[in-house]
């Protein structure tokens, strides 16, 4: 188990991620909240700051439980942290020190660096730079502009580096995490799938012991991957529901409610389509359209909830992403944002929270869904937005407008599939805009709705770029859909970027 100690970079998480393609269990921690009793940690990663070591108000732990007694190694700011308060000296460049640089110069003989080539590219973010070494330092690599690259504490099993292991662009990172995780700290690669699955299954049911759990399932891999888990650890005590809320894709409904029946898991499909609708009816803001769904699917959950007798928990499939979130390195003490797929609850029913996935990256959780054995197609399915369909018609919802939409999107999502091109897109979908545009059919001038199609490629959803997805794809799916769906006559391609557009349109 590996502790990582955040000093606010916008890339901790990423360093988390390179751990665990190692195989090796590690979380993140921010740096003035981190536990007092650290027996169980085998290694403590720093990570890199927007802060400078010498700015007052910047991140300075207490590191002595840490230093010299756990295999340390510090990134970026770290390294300058150790510098600065250990008898070195850290300053403002006179070069700005970002992006490539190479390791022009490595010591030989360092276990640090086996493997690693001279010349090796590294990726450097950082206006201070390391003057003078700390007391007992040891230089391992300088690049063109920054002698002090690495260094090691002569005596300790503490390294410090520079530039930033983590990122893709520095080619030989994820050796360096390995010569230090495996070779230096002894880490074990234990942490795989099937470990996982297995530990997580006696948690569970030492956890739940025979208590009864209820779980919203949303047709989603987090919450399918939750349910399984639990369905393994506590069978029949698992009380699914799957609301329909009349704006899922088409079939769908049907569709994934079957698969679930298949998979052994116990679910009840509650179609409340009509009792959505209804409430939506005449709504045309954005927000106002989020809070009604949001309702509606509240009293509709707990409605089946509470006719479950005795149930004692609540399960959510919140992955770790959602549990951690940068440090706010604005005020004084850290911040760590909590979020919950169903959220809100009424305090009567006092139910307990169970998460399976919440030390889980989204990755990982594909990975223990595939162990798991659950069909790929379902694991690799696009991200759709809890409220559906309503926030891809811009303004009111009706019934036919609903239906449109439908139409339309699974023509362009079938179109995706048959084509091979469906695993090249992070997301898509159709957008039924409010206007109409005139068209025309025989002799007859028509003024019919205009769909706009989005398809987009992304890692997390923060940024994102349209696909360029072939002309002649474009083409089929758009005179299949005016052909085809009754009330449409202009098909156009989304061609904006996130930021300054989002995903979605509204
Ligand atoms: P935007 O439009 O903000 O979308 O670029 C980023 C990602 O979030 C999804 N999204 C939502 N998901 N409830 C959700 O559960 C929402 O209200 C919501 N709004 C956007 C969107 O589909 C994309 O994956």
């Amino acid at each position: 188990n590996v502790l990582i100690l955040d000093f606010g970079s916008q890339y901790t998480q990423l360093i988390a991620r390179r751990v665990r393609e190692l195989n090796i269990f590690c979380e993140i921690f921010p740096y003035n909240h981190f536990p007092e009793d650290l027996s169980s940690y085998k290694a403590v990663i720093l990570s890199g700051s927007p802060f400078s070591v010498r700015a007052e108000d910047a991140p300075h732990p207490d590191l002595t439980n840490i230093r010299g007694k756990l295999p340390l190694l510090a990134v970026c700011y770290g390294a300058q942290y150790l510098s600065h308060f250990s008898g070195g000296e850290v300053a403002p460049s006179n070069i700005r020190e970002y992006g490539r640089a190479n390791l022009s110069y490595i010591k030989e003989g360092e276990v640090f660096f086996d493997s690693i080539e001279k010349n090796s590219q590294v990726w450097m973010s950082h206006s201070d730079t390391i003057k003078t070494l700390p007391t007992n330092g040891v230089r391992l690599a300088s690049t063109k502009d920054v002698e002090n690259a690495a260094y090691r504490i002569d005596g300790e099993l503490t390294y410090a580096i520079q530039f930033h292991p983590e990122v893709y662009h520095t080619t030989g990172g994820k050796q360096l995490l390995e010569n230090f995780l495996v070779k230096i700290a002894e880490v074990p690669q234990s942490f795989t799938p099937n470990a996982f699955v297995d530990d997580i299954i006696v948690e569970l049911q030492e956890k739940i012991q025979n208590d009864k759990v209820v779980l919203g399932l949303s047709g989603g891999v987090d919450s399918t991957v939750a349910a399984v888990l639990l369905h393994k650890a506590i069978g029949k005590n698992l009380y699914c529901i799957f609301v329909n809320n009349g704006l899922l894709r088409k079939n769908e409904f049907q569709n994934v409610l079957e698969q679930y029946k298949d998979m052994g898991l116990n679910v009840k499909g509650v179609d409340a389509s009509e009792r959505f609708l209804s409430q939506l009816a005449g709504v045309d803001d954005p927000e106002t359209k989020r809070k009604i769904i949001g309702r509606v699917f509240i009293e509709v959950f707990d409605d089946e909830a509470t006719s479950i007798e005795d149930v004692k928990w609540l399960a959510q499939g919140t992955i770790y992403p959602d549990v951690i979130e940068s440090v706010s390195v604005k005020g004084p003490s850290a911040t760590i944002k909590s979020h919950h797929n169903v959220g809100g609850l009424p305090d009567y029913m006092k139910l307990k929270i169970v998460e399976p996935l919440r030390m889980l990256f989204k990755d990982e959780v594909r990975r223990v869904g595939a162990t798991l054995g659950i069909d790929a197609e379902l694991l690799g399915r696009h991200p759709f937005p809890g409220p559906g369909l309503s926030i891809r018609i811009l303004g009111d919802l009706t019934p036919e407008k609903v239906r449109i939409l439908q139409e339309v999107d699974a023509i362009f999502i079938d179109g995706l599939k048959s084509h091979g091109l469906y695993d090249k897109v992070w997301q898509a979908g159709a957008i039924l805009l409010p206007v109409n545009s005139v068209g025309v059919m025989g002799d007859e001038r028509t003024y019919e709705k205009v769909v706009a199609l989005r398809a987009v490629e992304s890692t997390d959803g923060m940024t994102a770029d349209w696909v360029h997805l072939p002309y002649e794809f474009l083409m089929t799916i758009s005179n299949e859909i005016i052909n085809k769906v009754k009330g449409v006559n202009r098909v156009v391609y989304d061609i904006s970027s996130k930021p300054p557009a989002t995903i979605e349109w509204e």
